[in-house]
């Protein structure tokens, strides 16, 4: 099973970046975890902050991979161009979020991704990612 996990714009920071929201931890030791945990699952990691090199990526693997777990983090909310990519693609796409967006700003409130993605995880910390892991392994064939 090949599962992408892409991070977009400012995902980088992780660990440093208002760690009373988003947490202490990087996303790369996060990862690590999930390598050990699922050992059986191979997982490709991406992060820009870039939207068009986000749109790229998902082209890239989207006939190809089981699953893709995405966290577009601020372009969730404003990306025609994501939207459409995911809706272009064939395989699946959860959306996740480490925050509880719905509890946050009402910008944060709207996602012109989730309605073309198979399911939306939010605020649960990293471990949206992790849930979003044993989605794609429970409908495995
Ligand atoms: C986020 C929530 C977004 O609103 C925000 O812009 C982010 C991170 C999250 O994981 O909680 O960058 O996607």
């Amino acid at each position: 099973m090949k599962i992408l996990i892409i991070n977009g714009p400012n995902l980088n920071l992780l660990g440093k970046r208002e760690p009373t929201i988003y947490g202490d931890n990087s996303f790369e030791d996060y990862y690590k975890k999930l390598e050990a945990e699922f050992s059986n699952v191979d997982f490709e990691y991406y992060q820009s902050n870039v939207e068009g090199e986000l749109i790229n990526k998902l082209h890239e693997v989207g006939f190809i991979y089981d699953g893709i777990i995405m966290n577009a983090g601020a372009y969730t909310h404003t990306s025609v161009g994501i939207g459409d990519a995911i809706a272009g693609i064939e395989t699946p796409v959860i959306e996740v979020h480490i925050s509880n967006v719905y509890a946050r700003e009402e910008f944060r409130h709207q996602s012109l991704m989730a309605k073309n993605c198979v399911g939306v995880i939010t605020g649960l910390g990293l471990n949206s990612y992790r849930l979003a892991i044993l989605h794609f392994l429970s409908i495995k064939k």
